[in-house]
C-alpha cells in the first residue's frame, strides 16, 4: 500500500495498491489517518462487486444500511445505488442524489464518520463531487460570526430533500410530510463540535439538511443567522467557485474514502444529465459523531 498526498490541494489523497482482503491492521489503521487527516482518500484501482465492495467496508467500520429500501442494491441491502441508467428497463436505486450541500446521514440522530464511493458509470463531461471541509471552514469565520454560534445547536432534517417513493403515487402530500416527520424527526446537534479523531473543531451544518438554530436555551435563533453561515462557508456559490470548494474528480477503478464529519459535500449538477452510476456503503468507526453523543 502506497499513500500519496495530493499536492497542490489542502485536501485529498491516493492510496495505491490496497488489496482490502490482504491489508494489515496496521494498513487499515494508516488508510483512516488518512482520510481524518486529508479527508478524501482515493483507492485506485479497485475491480469490486457490490459483494466485495461491502467487504472492503467493513474493514473499515460497521456498515449503516440505508434507512429507505428504494435506494437499496437490489442483491446486497448494505450498498446504496445512485442510478440514471435503468437495469432490464427497471430502476435500480435512485437517480439524482445528493445534489445538494449536506454530510450524509445528517439529519438522523447518530451519523457515521466514513463514507465510501464507488462509481460504476461515470460521466464523460462532468464528473466530480464538490466537497467543503468544514473544519477549515470554521477556522475561516469571522471572529463575530464565531462568537455568535458558541454554545448554539442546529436542527438537521430530511425534510426538504426527502424523494417521494413509488408508492407514494396518490398518497396526500400532507400524510407523506407526516410520515417523514414522524419517522425522521428533526436532530438537535451542537452548532461546533470537536472532532473526535483530529481535535479539530468542525462547524456541523449544511444548506440541504439544516433546517434551524437555536440558543442555548433552545430559544430559536433568526433563520438570517444560518443563511449568514451557509453564505460565509460558500454553500450559497452556485457557480461553485469559492475558495472553500473542492472538486474531487475521479476515473474508472477509483473509490472515494471520506471523513463524513467534517465534509460536507454535493452531486455535481448537470444540465444535461449523462448516465452517471455509483455504489455507496457507510461506516461508523469506533467513535460517535462527536464526544456529547458517547454517553447517549
Ligand atoms: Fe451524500
Amino acid at each position: 500500500m502506497r499513500i500519496t498526498d495530493h499536492t497542490g490541494t489542502a485536501i485529498g489523497a491516493s492510496v495505491e495498491d490496497f488489496d482490502h482482503t490482504s491489508a494489515s491492521e496496521n494498513d487499515i489503521a494508516a488508510l483512516k489517518e488518512t482520510v481524518y487527516r486529508h479527508k478524501i482518500a482515493v483507492l485506485k484501482g479497485q475491480r469490486l462487486s457490490p459483494q466485495t465492495f461491502l467487504e472492503l467496508g467493513r474493514r473499515l467500520g460497521r456498515p449503516e444500511t440505508y434507512y429507505e429500501p428504494m435506494y437499496q442494491h437490489p442483491e446486497v441491502s448494505e450498498v446504496f445505488v445512485s442510478s440514471n441508467v435503468p437495469e432490464n428497463g427497471k430502476q435500480v436505486g435512485v437517480p439524482k442524489t445528493g445534489k445538494f450541500w449536506h454530510a450524509d446521514y445528517q439529519f438522523m440522530p447518530d451519523p457515521f464518520g466514513i463514507t465510501l464511493i464507488y462509481p460504476q458509470v461515470i460521466p464523460a463531461k462532468n464528473r466530480g463531487t464538490y466537497f467543503i471541509d468544514m473544519g477549515a471552514a470554521y477556522e475561516r469565520l469571522p471572529d463575530d460570526l464565531k462568537g455568535e454560534i458558541e454554545g448554539t445547536r442546529c436542527l438537521h432534517s430530511v425534510r426538504k430533500y426527502f424523494k417521494v417513493r413509488p408508492h407514494d403515487v396518490y398518497r396526500p402530500l400532507s400524510e407523506i410530510i407526516q410520515e417523514v416527520e414522524e419517522k425522521t424527526p428533526a436532530v438537535r446537534q451542537p452548532t461546533v463540535f470537536t472532532h473526535p479523531m483530529t481535535g479539530e473543531k468542525v462547524l456541523y451544518l449544511s444548506e440541504g439538511f439544516t433546517v434551524g438554530i437555536e440558543n442555548e436555551d433552545g430559544k430559536p435563533l433568526d433563520e438570517e443567522l444560518l443563511q449568514r453561515l451557509f453564505e460565509a462557508t460558500g454553500q450559497l456559490d452556485r457557480d461553485f467557485a469559492h475558495e472553500n470548494i473542492h472538486l474531487q474528480s475521479f476515473e474508472q477503478g477509483d473509490l472515494l474514502v471520506w471523513d463524513n464529519r467534517s465534509l460536507i459535500h454535493c452531486a455535481r449538477h448537470t444540465t444535461t444529465p449523462e448516465p452517471t452510476v455509483s455504489f455507496r456503503v457507510t461506516v461508523h468507526d469506533e467513535r460517535k459523531l462527536h464526544a456529547g453523543l458517547e454517553a447517549a
